[in-house]
């Protein structure tokens, strides 16, 4: 009998428990240990119904991911699917947890399926670029009908029991506590009632007479929404066949679909974004179990939009916090943010009212750092300003008690100069959010030279605590994110200075996949956030500080961005979308005239190799100095914290895909031609290209 999939018998049942933790991923040996466990229960003449459960935490989570991109063993899961289907005996499905994927379809070719109330069940693999190709397009369809099949499949997300029970999915939905108990009971109803077990394969009933224009409404809608992603759109493909095949003839059209998913560079990117993200946590040097320091009461400093924003982060996850600002006038003010941002997501159907006051009354204002003394974290999120920062951390250090936490979320400062204001620089680390803090799942936690091991392990279990994806790195200006997103400011202000218009740089990014250009973000953002650091650095006498340019024009007439109606681009009242603006064309082109340069035409192309290339060859220096300690740390932060899109799965994989040898041609070629140490190419791509590695080799 196989290890990880064991049959025994319960009365007159047969009862096939798959146990492969940590999510029972349908992998070679769990494929092989159905089948024989199976047959097992159709061998065994004192079982007469089957039912089908798993042990741990939940139900098979779905084909196992490891596999793919590897020669796929037999047998495969579509192989697993058809015996199911095929049984003799009725077989239950038992479900708890999540049923996803593979595991929801090997539940779909049962011929039942319970399930505790807590358990979801859902078809997510278009989220890694795939469909389901074990029959759930062609089963699915056949039990909810085409559009409630389409929402689910195209969609990915999983639906709550309840949901999935008046869809149809499930026949019934228990309250207890074990599926199995539950799989049991419905299985003697099986045998005492003679529910009919009919095949979903053979159900035709919700599919008959299905109207095409279901489809050419669906493909509509994702011509908007989605037209760069492949994966969507065979989805639909996938399910019309459902509607319009015989069930066979469909299942193979589903899995020339799949194939072709499978071979997608969309799909390699969105895997690599799926295990990368889980990989961020594992910090190297930081085993699992590293010790870390109780937080149970967080401060945080400066009730600004960023402020607020991390004060409800914590609210959010049920932990007190303080928020401290220096006049009540500033306090009501960022009080009234939160709440009307709380109000705002009860109005969506997010939170229920209830949920407003219990996150607000978890938020306690304070003007006093005397109230600071109880905390286990302090977030400091006041002005970027080092002056600003250090007089702060020096009061921090007084008031806050021995082994508190004190962490700044500094965009592009040096941690290690703000740490010196104390005199307990091992407490002191970065924790970088992004703007909406309360939205972005990305943080930047840094570890600086004197952080103790405990401090860098416990942003990162605070930042899984508070829903984020952590991301550990090291100190240097702009951090990892901020770092390289200079470098692709700077080419696309050059770009502009050159001969392009701000909007066809941003028609090239997002074309590309970034929800915004660069001009639209920084419209977003505030101009004047990055023109006041580019003055204090150019003051500060910085060499690699910014030469004066045509945005910084832009700031100097109050032109700010969104903010003030008027940016790189004019806003309408009321209105957040982005308008070419003659104003600033004439304002680019008297700089153009002031500075001697005739404006050129600048092609799609050579704005995309520069605004990532240059971002890659930084990207590259960052892991020389080991600020990121892996390439996938780099794709995190990328994916999370700006949009990368996922598909490609962020700038040092997609660098990969795009062949280091060309990448290191083009960084090369600009640097002959523009100069400049942006552009002197990384000893670490140099080597990479030249060895055929990738950056993930490392
Ligand atoms: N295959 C292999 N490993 C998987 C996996 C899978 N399908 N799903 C999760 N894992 C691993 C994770 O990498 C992680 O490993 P680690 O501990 O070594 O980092 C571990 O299981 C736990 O996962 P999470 O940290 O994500 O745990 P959570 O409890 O937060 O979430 C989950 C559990 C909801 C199951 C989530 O992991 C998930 O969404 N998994 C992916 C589900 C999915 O996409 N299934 C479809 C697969 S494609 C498919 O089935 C194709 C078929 O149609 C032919």
């Amino acid at each position: 009998m196989s290890k990880v999939v064991h049959y025994a018998r319960t009365g007159r049942t047969g009862v096939i428990t798959v146990e492969y933790p940590p999510v029972n991923a349908l992998g070679i040996d769990v494929r092989t240990g159905l089948i024989r466990a199976l047959e097992a229960g159709l061998a065994d003449d004192g079982a007469d119904v089957l039912v089908l459960t798993a042990a741990g935490r939940t139900f098979m989570a779905g084909a196992d991911i490891r596999e793919f991109g590897k020669p796929q063993q037999a047998p495969g899961l579509p192989e697993v699917v058809a015996r199911f289907d095929a049984s003799p005996k009725p077989v239950v499905a038992a479900i708890h947890g999540t049923a996803l994927g593979g595991g929801l379809e090997v539940a779909l070719a049962c011929h039942f399926r319970v399930a505790l109330r807590s358990a979801k069940v859902g078809l997510p693999e278009v989220k890694l670029g795939l469909l389901p190709g074990a029959g759930g397009t062609q089963r699915l369809p056949r039990l909810v009908g085409v559009r409630n099949a389409l929402d689910m499949i195209v969609g990915g997300d999983p639906v709550p029991a309840a949901a999935a029970l008046d869809m149809g999915i499930l026949d019934v939905v228990e309250d207890g506590e074990s599926a199995l108990e539950a799989g049991l009971r419905f299985a003697e109803r099986v045998r005492t009632e003679g529910l009919p077990a009919r095949p979903v394969s053979r159900r035709d009933e919700k599919i008959a007479g299905t109207d095409p224009a279901v489809f050419a409404d669906y493909r509509a809608g994702l011509a908007k929404r989605a037209a760069a992603l492949f994966s969507p759109h065979r989805c639909v493909d996938a399910v019309e066949a459902a509607a319009t095949l015989p069930f066979e003839e469909g299942l193979k059209r589903e899995r020339d679909l799949f194939l072709a998913c499978m071979d997608s560079p969309q799909r390699a990117g969105l895997i690599h974004a799926f295990f990368a993200e889980r990989e961020a946590a594992k910090v190297p040097g930081l085993p699992a179990g590293t010790a870390t320091r109780p937080v149970r009461q967080v401060a945080v400093i400066g009730a600004g939009t960023m402020g607020g924003g991390i004060a409800m982060c914590f609210a959010n996850a049920g932990i007190p916090v303080r928020l401290l600002e220096v006049t009540q006038e500033a306090l009501d003010r960022g009080l009234a943010a939160v709440r009307r941002n709380y109000e705002a997501s009860a109005a969506k159907g997010r939170i229920s009212a209830a949920d407003v006051e219990a996150r607000i009354g978890l938020i306690h204002p304070t003007l006093s750092y005397d109230d600071l003394a109880d905390a286990d974290l302090v977030i400091e999120a006041a002005f970027e300003s080092m002056e600003v920062k250090k007089a702060i951390f020096a009061t921090l250090d007084r008031v806050c008690r021995p082994g508190a936490i004190l962490a700044t979320n500094t965009s592009t400062l040096d941690v290690d100069e703000i740490a010196s204001a104390t005199g307990r620089p091992q407490d002191v680390v970065g924790m970088h959010f992004f703007s909406p803090a309360n939205v972005m799942r990305l943080l930047e936690n840094v570890r600086g030279r004197r952080t103790a091991e405990d401090v860098a392990a416990t942003v990162m279990e605070v930042a899984r605590r508070i829903g984020k994806v952590g991301v550990l790195v090291g100190v240097c200006y702009g951090f990892v994110g901020n770092r390289m997103l200079h470098q692709r400011g700077r080419e696309a202000i050059a770009l502009v200075e050159e001969g392009a218009s701000p909007a066809q740089v941003d028609r090239v990014l997002t074309g590309f996949g970034f929800p915004m250009g660069q001009f639209a973000m920084l419209d977003l953002a505030g101009i004047d956030v990055g023109w006041r650091i580019r003055e204090e650095r150019r003051k500060a006498g910085d060499p690699d500080a910014l030469a004066p340019n045509w945005l910084d024009r832009l700031a100097e007439q109050g032109r700010f961005g969104q903010k003030t109606g008027a940016g790189v681009y004019r806003y309408e009242a009321g209105s957040r979308k982005p308008l070419p603006d003659p104003e600033v064309e004439s304002l680019i082109a008297a700089w153009r005239a002031e500075k001697g340069i005739t404006p050129r035409t600048v092609s799609d192309r050579e704005i995309l190799e520069r605004c990532l290339y240059v971002m890659v060859n930084e990207g590259a220096k960052i892991l020389e100095e080991g600020i990121a300690a892996r390439a996938l740390d780099i794709d995190v932060v990328w994916i999370h914290g700006y949009g990368f899109p996922a598909y490609r799965g962020g700038p040092m994989f997609w660098a990969g895909q795009v062949g280091l040898p060309a990448v290191l041609e083009a960084v090369e070629r600009y640097h002959a031609t523009l100069g400049g140490s942006p552009w002197q190419p990384a000893a670490l791509l140099q080597r990479l290209a030249r060895e055929g590695g990738r950056f993930g080799d490392l």
